[in-house]
């Protein structure tokens, strides 16, 4: 469910239309649904009501201000993976004792932030990360709640490039090795062993990977707690996939069945991670139709907006859905959506049937929230775009457009060049 609906011809962003942003903002520019944001927190939150639960929501899959700040007033906690990330949950108040720290590469200073913060638990990838944050923990006099993040070794059934829980991945640690890091761990001063982390990949769309995976993951959890070890918590990851555009992924409602009943008798708290579930269905890339160009081949809608505002058609071959903001038209055409970057690999959408666009058209690209600014950059010295939330009938810029003086900013012409 979400709050980008048509009214007549015209796209509503809840209570306001899209083309009124547009005439405000200019384009490109982010949207995102307020209601839509708390709806989503608000359901997943709820399908784990029966059980001892807390929702960390992936600041990766956007990370603006207001909406963590949204999440926060859900009452929800944060996964973060960086010290950015951590500077970014404080900004919005957080409680600190609701952050979990993933990643693979955390940083002594990140640690050391961490620390100071009193996060609840690091999600810690590999025995020499242990050792680290003893090391820091120690110097700072603190002790570490910690987490092992195990590898199952189940195939997520999704993109490769998104898939972080088969042998090969950089992520984890082996589960058939993470029992001998454990008693390793118990054996550090500074840390305290509290929990078990799995996180198998993104955008899944069948619950049988996450049911495989917690099978795996409760044998090593049973083995722990017979040998004393006091875990209370279990932290599942994200991965909760959604409809770009014909997928069937289950409903939190399902997802949160099928968990509770693989978790049944552990009687620890449940972790989870969401992102893209929260956010992705929540956001939109509005952009403008610069020009129409019927080539010999293809026909091409070039638009203002391109692989540096959102990579992910680019970059994963994925589908991100094209619609008009105000249907003119019942014509259609088949065309590539692209962007004005100097390369070939600019584009939104390929031989796609999309509406029978003209110039100064405003084109609505759907499922933008998650992974579409926080991966976008300034390639071609573009500026990046504005972030704009609809909360009812307001519009509020939670994110300005970028300048050219943003572009240059910390950069230097050094002294007799
Ligand atoms: N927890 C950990 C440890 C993660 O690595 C991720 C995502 C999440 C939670 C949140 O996963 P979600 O619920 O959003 O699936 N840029 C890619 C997705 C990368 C996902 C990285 N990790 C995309 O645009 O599809």
């Amino acid at each position: 469910m979400n709050h980008f609906q048509y009214q007549g011809n015209d796209l509503y962003c809840e209570q306001v239309a899209v083309r009124k942003i547009a005439e405000q903002v200019g384009t490109p520019f982010y949207l995102y649904s307020h209601a839509t944001l708390s709806h989503h927190l608000a359901t997943f939150t709820a399908a784990f009501a029966s059980v001892p639960h807390l929702v960390c929501y992936s600041i990766k899959s956007n990370s603006n201000l207001a909406v963590l700040k949204t999440f926060v007033n859900g009452g929800a906690g944060f996964d973060i993976v960086s010290g950015g990330e951590l500077f970014r949950a404080q900004q919005v108040g957080c409680d600190p004792r609701k952050i979990v720290y993933s990643g693979v590469g955390k940083t002594e200073q990140e640690i050391a932030a961490a620390l100071e913060a009193d996060i609840l638990m690091f999600n810690v990838e590999s025995t020499q990360e242990l050792e680290t944050i003893n090391r820091v923990a120690g110097q700072l006099g603190k002790k570490a709640g910690i987490a092992i993040r195990v590898n199952p070794d189940v195939d997520p059934q999704t993109h490769p490039y998104i898939s972080t829980g088969m042998k090969k991945a950089k992520f984890g640690i082996n589960i058939a090795r993470a029992l001998e890091d454990y008693r390793h761990a118990a054996q550090l001063p500074h840390l305290e062993v509290i929990g078990v982390d799995c996180h198998i990949g993104s955008q899944l769309t069948k619950l049988s990977p996450f049911v495989d995976a917690i099978a795996k993951v409760r044998e090593l959890v049973e083995s722990l707690q017979q040998e004393g070890f006091a875990i209370r918590y279990l932290d599942l990851g994200g991965g909760l996939g959604i409809t770009y555009k014909d997928e069937e992924p289950p409903s939190p409602a399902d997802y949160a069945q099928a968990i509770i009943a693989a978790t049944r008798g552990l009687n620890l708290t449940l972790i989870f991670e969401p992102g893209r579930v929260l956010t992705g269905n929540a956001g939109i890339l509005v952009t403008k139709v610069l020009y129409v160009k019927h080539g010999e081949a293809k026909n091409f809608v070039i638009v203002d907006a391109a692989m540096n505002d959102l990579t992910r058609p680019t970059l994963y071959g994925s589908y991100q859905g094209i619609e008009a903001v105000e249907r003119s038209t019942t014509g259609t055409m088949l065309a590539d959506v692209v962007g004005p970057i100097c390369e070939s690999g600019d584009f939104l959408a390929q031989d796609r049937e999309v509406p029978d666009f003209g110039q100064g058209d405003l084109v609505a690209v759907t499922s933008a929230g998650a992974y579409g600014f926080t991966m976008s950059s300034n390639y071609n010295s573009r500026c990046r775009v504005p972030e704009i939330m609809v909360k009812g009938d307001q519009i509020l810029v939670v994110r300005e457009r970028e300048s050219f003086a943003d572009l240059i900013r910390g950069e230097q012409i050094p002294a007799g060049l």
